[in-house]
């Protein structure tokens, strides 16, 4: 199988360069192809004929997006959009990453994959209009929605609760955004075998088990055998420009159909941490 990889620079893009072996893959930073510039994208995909595409690249900030509109819905939508077209015209898949974030959060279960999205923030407004737009373009697309990404390959929430716990008695971490942590590794590994099944239409995959970011920061400073104090705060007391859900757990079962299973949050975060200290 030849795989290109848009986003391979990034958190999860490394670790798909590194876990994808048995096949032939090209991975690409922004500087190889902007997503946003449409013929480099066309030129790009046809010059090195994939069988799959995985779309990682995306603006990721998710409070930046606040105040760069334009941007956000460039790169993640528009930027989706030139990559799905270039990638019909050849007849190859693709699987494209989206986020928790196109949900409100106003649930109390497992989001399903066919809930109504309805984002909140303008980096959920731009995954899901190109979700939308991806399905009319190429309608037997992968839309992988996961959420809460952590590994070494980048920044990430564990890293930065382990460099400030370094420094300070105390945190304060917010208790009322519940959702799934999930490590870029076991995510990867699950994106490879979907390719290999060849899956299409929406799924969610994420590491089994949910928790707040506070829940969260409390085993990884338990974890990193750290002593410091973590105490539960509420969103309101930390504001930030760009509102999160409230609650984002993906149900696991589309990712059960296709035989796949992710092992629980609470057996990645080791893992990454011997990752981390090697
Ligand atoms: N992080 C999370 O918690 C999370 C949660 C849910 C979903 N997701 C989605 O999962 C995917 C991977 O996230 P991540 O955390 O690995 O992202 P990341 O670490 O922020 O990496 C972003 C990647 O996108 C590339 N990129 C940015 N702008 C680009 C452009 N205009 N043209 C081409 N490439 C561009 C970057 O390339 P350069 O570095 O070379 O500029 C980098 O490789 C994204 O689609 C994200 O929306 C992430």
């Amino acid at each position: 199988m030849r795989v290109t990889i848009f986003g391979a620079s990034g958190l999860l893009g490394k670790a798909l360069v590194r876990e994808w072996r048995e096949d032939e893959v090209v991975g690409l930073r922004s500087r190889d192809a902007d997503v946003r510039d449409t013929d480099r994208v066309r030129e790009t995909i046809e010059a090195s004929r994939p069988d799959w595409v995985v779309l990682s690249a995306a603006y990721t900030d998710v409070d930046g997006c606040e105040s760069n509109r334009d941007l956000a819905f460039s790169v993640n939508r528009d930027g989706a959009v030139n990559v799905a077209d270039a990638t019909r015209r050849i007849g190859a898949k693709l699987l494209f990453l989206s986020s928790d974030y196109v949900f409100d959060g106003k649930k109390t279960t497992p989001y399903e994959i066919d809930d109504t999205r309805n984002p909140q923030s303008i980096y959920g407004h731009s995954k899901s209009e190109a979700e939308m737009r991806l399905l009319e373009i190429l309608s037997s697309c992968c839309i992988l929605r996961t959420s809460w990404l952590f590994g070494t390959g980048g920044k990430c929430f564990p890293d930065t609760i382990l460099k400030l716990a370094a420094g300070r008695p105390v945190l304060d971490v917010v208790n009322d955004q519940r959702g799934c942590p999930t490590y870029v590794v076991d995510l990867a590994r699950a994106i490879i075998q979907l390719c290999r099944k060849g899956a299409s239409g929406i799924v969610h995959v994420t590491n089994r088990g949910d928790c707040t970011w506070f829940e969260f920061a409390r085993d990884i400073v338990r974890c990193a055998g750290l002593t410091t104090e973590v105490r539960p705060v509420s969103s309101k007391q930390m504001e930030r420009p760009a509102p999160r859900p409230a609650y984002s757990v993906l149900s696991p079962a589309s990712l059960q159909q296709h035989d796949i299973t992710l092992p629980t949050w609470q057996d990645a975060l080791p893992r990454y941490l011997i990752e981390r200290g090697a």
